[in-house]
C-alpha cells in the first residue's frame, strides 16, 4: 500500500485511472474485513450515489484496535500530552486503548445505546475524547463530535438536526489558562433538545455542574458499573461498508451548517491509505497532529488513520502558545516527535513570537512536516522549513476538507519534489480537473480554474445527513458529473497545483470553515441590527478575518458598546471563532437593482483595494458605496 519512490507514485496514478477498482481493491486488501465486498464501486454523480465495497462487513474499530493486539499490544497509540506541562502525560498502548474502548462501550449500553443511534460528544482532546469517539464505533453508533469551541445554540442546532439521544461530555476544559465550563454549556443546548435522554459526564476539571437526575449521569460511575458487571470484552458489531460511521457539520455559503456524512469501509481505506502514504509513517514513529478532534483532521488524523495503521498518536489539550510560544517545539523534544502536521495560522502565529522560543529547542527527531487547512503563505513555509525542520524535513501541504475524508492533493513526504504554497500532485485514486464558470474542463498547464473530482475516491461524503438534495446541489449540481470543491486552483507549468482559496462565501479564519451567511444570520439577531454583509480580508496570522458591513438605523449606545454587543450576540449564537474583527457601521449596503448585495465592491473595500471597484452602473444607489468607501476600517 506503500509508494515509496516517484516512480512507484507515477505507475500507481497511472493504474488508478486505467483501472480505478482494481487499484482501490489492493489498497483495500490491507484492512481487516469479516467479509469482502461483492463490488467495489458503484457510483453516479447525479443524484449522487456512491458506494464503496458494497456487501463487506467490517467494523473500523478491529482495525484501529484488535488487529494490532497480536504483536503490537505494548505499543503506544496514544501519547496524551496535557494542557499544564507539569501535570503528568498518559501513554496508552495498543492493548489499554482497546481495553478502554471496549470498558465505555460497555457504558454506552448499558446506558441504552444502539447501533444506528446518532450520539452527539462535546469534550476537550483528553484520551476519553478518542476513546468515546472508538466506542461509538465499536457499537456501530454514529458519532456527531462537535468543536469544544461552538456555543450552546450551535450545540443544539446540530443535535437536533441529528436527533441524537445520548450526548459525551466532560464537567469543564482546560485550554491555555482558561477554565472552559463544558457540561453548562451542553445543560443551556439541552433545554432546546427533548431527544437527548442521557448525558455521560467526565470529569475533567471537577469544576461545578448540574447533574439532573435520571439524565445525567458521571463517566467514572458508569465505568465502575461495566467494571462489577466483570465482562470488560466489547464484541465489534459487524457494519455494512455503506453503514454511517459518522456525522461532521461544515459550513457552506448558504444557510446552517450541513452534516457530512461518511460511512464505515470507505472511509477507513481511505484515512489509512492517506496517512500511510502521505506521511510515510514507519513502526516506532511518533507522529503529532496538533488539530483537534472536533474537525475533520482529528477524524482522521488523529484517530481513524494513525490507529489504523499501528502508529503512535499524540493528543495535545492545550494551545501552542501556552504556557508560552515554545509550547509545540517542547513537546517535540520531551516525547521525540518524528512527525508533525500543523496548520499555517499556528505556524504564523508563532513566526510572531520571534526565534527566541525556537533556538535552544531539540527538534533533531523531526523527520517530516505537514501542514493543513489554509494555503500556506511562502514566508511560514520558509520559516517551518528553516527553523523547525533545519532543511532536513520534507513539508507536505496537504489540500482536502472535511466532504473528502482524507488528504487528495499532497506532496507525498520525500517521494514529491515541493514547492513552497503548493500542495503538488494528486495522490492516486484523485482525478481533479479545472474548470471555468461554465463547468468546461480547462486542460494543459498554466492555467487557473475551478477546482473539481471527476472521479469517486473511497472518502467522498455520502450525504448531509437528513436532506439529501441539499449534498445533490451543494456539490454535485454546479458542474455536471463533477464534484466540486468550492476552491479555486492553479495548475502550474509542471502541472502542480495550487490552491488559491474559497470562490463562493465561506471564510477560511485560523484554518476554521466559516460561512459569511452563518455570521450575518447571527448578526441579524442582534436588536438594532437591520441588515449586515460578512466578507474576508486577509489577515497577517488568522489567514483570513472577518469583516461585517452593519445597518443600524437607530443606534442606542456608542457605536464602540454597539460593536461589543454584536461580537457578544455573534459568540453566543455560533460560539467565539465567529466573531467580527472588524465592524463598520454604514447606512445602507451596495445593492443591485434586483435587491442582491454586491459582494465583490465590500470584499474589495475590506481588502482595502479601493481604486478599481469595477462596475457599479447596476447599482440603486451608488453613493452608499462612496460613504463605505471612506468609513472602510483599516
Ligand atoms: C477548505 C476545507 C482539510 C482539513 C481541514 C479543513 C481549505 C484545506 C488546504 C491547503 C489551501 C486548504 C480549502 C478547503 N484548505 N487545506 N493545504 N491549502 N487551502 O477542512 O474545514 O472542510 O475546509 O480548507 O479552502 O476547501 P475544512
Amino acid at each position: 500500500m506503500k509508494i515509496t519512490s516517484f516512480e512507484q507514485y507515477e505507475q500507481a496514478y497511472k493504474q488508478s485511472v486505467e483501472q480505478p477498482e482494481q487499484f482501490w481493491a489492493d489498497v483495500a486488501d490491507n484492512f481487516t474485513w469479516k467479509k469482502k465486498w461483492d463490488n467495489v464501486l458503484q457510483w453516479n454523480f447525479k443524484d449522487p450515489d456512491v458506494k464503496w465495497f458494497s456487501g463487506a462487513k467490517l467494523n473500523i474499530t478491529e482495525n484501529c484496535l484488535d488487529r494490532h493486539l497480536e504483536k503490537n499490544a505494548d505499543t503506544p497509540a496514544i501519547i496524551w500530552e496535557p494542557n499544564d506541562p507539569t501535570e503528568d502525560f498518559r501513554i496508552l498502548t495498543y492493548k489499554q486503548l482497546h481495553d478502554k474502548v471496549c470498558q465505555f462501550a460497555n457504558v454506552l449500553k448499558n446506558n441504552g445505546a444502539k447501533k444506528g443511534d446518532r450520539i452527539c460528544i462535546y469534550m476537550p482532546m483528553v484520551p476519553e475524547l478518542a476513546i468515546a469517539v472508538l466506542a461509538c464505533a465499536r457499537i456501530g453508533a454514529i458519532h456527531s463530535v462537535v468543536f469544544g469551541g461552538f456555543s450552546a445554540q450551535s450545540i443544539a442546532d446540530r443535535i437536533k438536526d441529528a436527533d441524537c439521544n445520548i450526548v459525551i461530555t466532560s464537567d469543564g476544559a482546560y485550554r491555555g489558562n482558561k477554565d472552559i465550563q463544558m457540561k453548562n454549556v451542553i445543560d443551556d443546548a439541552l433545554v432546546q433538545c427533548p431527544s437527548v435522554k442521557r448525558t455521560i459526564v467526565l470529569t475533567r476539571s471537577r469544576t461545578a455542574v448540574s447533574m439532573i437526575k435520571g439524565r445525567d449521569v458521571w463517566w467514572e460511575d458508569e465505568i465502575k458499573k461495566v467494571e462489577t458487571q466483570g465482562n470488560p470484552e466489547c464484541p465489534a458489531e459487524e457494519m455494512d461498508a455503506e453503514d454511517m460511521l459518522f456525522i461532521l457539520y461544515t459550513s457552506g455559503s448558504t444557510g446552517k451548517p450541513k452534516g457530512v456524512v461518511h460511512t464505515c469501509g470507505g472511509y477507513m481505506v481511505y484515512a489509512g491509505y492517506t496517512f500511510a502514504n502521505v506521511f510515510q509513517y514507519n513502526p516506532g514513529e511518533v507522529y503529532f497532529c496538533t488539530a483537534d478532534i472536533g474537525w475533520i483532521t482529528g477524524h482522521s488524523y488523529i484517530v481513524y488513520g494513525p490507529l489504523s495503521q499501528g502508529a503512535t498518536t499524540l493528543m495535545f489539550e492545550g494551545v501552542p502558545t501556552y504556557p508560552d510560544a515554545g509550547r509545540l517545539w517542547d513537546i517535540v523534544a520531551k516525547h521525540n516527535v518524528n512527525i508533525l502536521y500543523t496548520a499555517p495560522t499556528a505556524i504564523r502565529s508563532l513566526m510572531g513570537f520571534g526565534l527566541d522560543y525556537v533556538k535552544d529547542k531539540d527538534l533533531s527527531t523531526l523527520k517530516k512536516l505537514g501542514s493543513v487547512g489554509e494555503p500556506i503563505n511562502e514566508e511560514a513555509w520558509h520559516w517551518l522549513d528553516d527553523h523547525i525542520g533545519h532543511n532536513k524535513c520534507p513539508i507536505v501541504d496537504t489540500w482536502w476538507q472535511t466532504e473528502t475524508g482524507g488528504i487528495m492533493i499532497t506532496p507525498i513526504a520525500g517521494v514529491t519534489p515541493t514547492k513552497p504554497g503548493y500542495a503538488t500532485l494528486p495522490l492516486p485514486g484523485i482525478q481533479p480537473v479545472l474548470v471555468d464558470e461554465n463547468g468546461k474542463e480547462i486542460e494543459g498547464n498554466g492555467v487557473n480554474g475551478n477546482l473539481c473530482i471527476k472521479f469517486p475516491w473511497p472518502g467522498i461524503l455520502r450525504t448531509t445527513y437528513g436532506d439529501h438534495e441539499r449534498c445533490r446541489t451543494t456539490y454535485f449540481a454546479t458542474y455536471d458529473n463533477l464534484y466540486f470543491t468550492g476552491d479555486g486552483c492553479l495548475r502550474d507549468d509542471d502541472g502542480y497545483y495550487r490552491i488559491t482559496g474559497r470562490v463562493d462565501d465561506v471564510l477560511n479564519v485560523s484554518g476554521h470553515r466559516i460561512g459569511t451567511a452563518e455570521v450575518e444570520n447571527a448578526i441579524n439577531m442582534h436588536s438594532s441590527v437591520v441588515e449586515s454583509a460578512v466578507v474576508g480580508y486577509p489577515h497577517d496570522i488568522k489567514g483570513q478575518g472577518v469583516y461585517a458591513y452593519v445597518v443600524i438605523p437607530d443606534m442606542h449606545d456608542s457605536p464602540d458598546l454597539t460593536r461589543k454587543d454584536i461580537i457578544m450576540t455573534v459568540s453566543r449564537i455560533i460560539g467565539p471563532i465567529a466573531k467580527p474583527d472588524k465592524i463598520q457601521f454604514v447606512s445602507g449596503l451596495p445593492k443591485t437593482r434586483s435587491g442582491k448585495i454586491m459582494r465583490r465592491i465590500l470584499r474589495k473595500i475590506a481588502e482595502g483595494d479601493t481604486s478599481n471597484l469595477g462596475d457599479t452602473s447596476t447599482l440603486l444607489d451608488p453613493a452608499v458605496v462612496e460613504e463605505i468607501k471612506q468609513g472602510a476600517l483599516k
